[in-house]
């Protein structure tokens, strides 16, 4: 496995790779890497001859108040992760190789950014869109691997490529959960115990929503309510969105059907978690 943190050298690299007619699949993360991150490269371990994973804790995704600087880190044992899912370039470039002075250039997905939360991260998506392209412009991949975890960054990025013929195959793959339901994150590490006990209130709302769904329920705003009084059970969680909308376009959902998206966030003291489900899927 190899480690590059030169973009120059990374993108030669790509581009020698593509000449000889080798395919690259890539998983863009920011470090921290968790069984979530491990589905989306070993599924890129068959997807590609060359499997490329990228290590930056992308600084313009990041709100003034929001955890930058205490983002977890783990470079060693990320190491290790990569090099047991078939990794064979890490990319890990610095902050200022890929915003030197006078970077300027943004991309941004104007109408999916918006809610949920876009909503709650004033030009997070924005951050996103262009360090995405910014990546796929440098290591070139035919495909390109997230996690629907980050419903939203998912769609958004869908959208950016379709939009701009980005000619790489953007694929999503599912929600990697712990045992008691709790979806992986890297920010779990920030939970003390009460509050990793509190965190389970997000899995049970997408739960008890499932159930009622397949109890015929179809009402958006029932659900919705039902979802709610699960949260509400739980003292040390806040809510900052719970919503109903439609899988592909993220417009409000009136009622609902099996491509229904129920997503939210909710905080325990700092940490800001989220969770999502298609109502439908199996
Ligand atoms: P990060 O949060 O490190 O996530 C990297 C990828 O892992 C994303 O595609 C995310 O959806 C996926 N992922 C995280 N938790 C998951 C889980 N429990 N199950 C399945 N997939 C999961 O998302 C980012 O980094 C950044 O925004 C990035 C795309 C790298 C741009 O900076």
């Amino acid at each position: 496995m190899k480690i590059i943190s030169a973009i120059e050298e990374m993108q030669q690299t790509a581009l020698g790779l593509k000449r000889q007619g080798k395919t690259i699949a890539f998983v863009p993360t920011m470090g921290y890497l968790h069984e979530g991150h491990a589905s989306l490269l070993r599924e890129g371990r068959t997807r590609g001859d060359i499997l490329v994973l990228s290590i930056f804790v992308n600084p313009i995704q990041f709100g003034q108040n929001e955890d930058l600087d205490s983002y977890p880190h783990d470079r060693e044992r990320d190491f290790r992760t990569a090099e047991g899912c078939g990794v064979d370039i890490v990319f890990t470039p610095d902050s200022t190789g890929m915003y030197p002075s006078g970077f300027q250039t943004g991309v941004a997905v104007r109408e999916l950014s918006q809610p949920l939360c876009g909503a709650s991260r004033p030009g997070h998506f924005d951050g996103v869109a262009t360090v995405v392209t910014k990546l796929f412009n440098i290591v070139q991949p035919d495909v390109a691997l997230f996690g629907r975890k980050d419903y939203q960054q998912l769609a958004v990025i869908r959208r950016m490529a379709a939009d701009l013929n980005l000619p790489v195959q953007v694929i999503g793959m599912p929600i990697v959960r712990e045992a008691d339901g709790l979806a992986l994150s890297s920010r779990n590490s920030y939970l003390s115990p009460v509050e990793r006990q509190a965190a389970l209130c997000l899995s049970r709302a997408l739960v008890r929503v499932r159930e009622r769904y397949a109890a015929g329920e179809r009402s958006a705003a029932t659900l919705k309510n039902e979802a709610l009084a699960v949260i509400a059970q739980e003292p040390l969680a806040a809510i900052d969105y719970l919503e109903v909308r439609d899988g592909a376009t993220l417009e409000p959902s009136q009622t609902v059907d099996s491509g229904t998206l129920v997503a939210l966030a909710v905080k325990l003291g700092q940490t800001r978690l989220i969770d999502n489900t298609i109502v439908g899927e199996e």
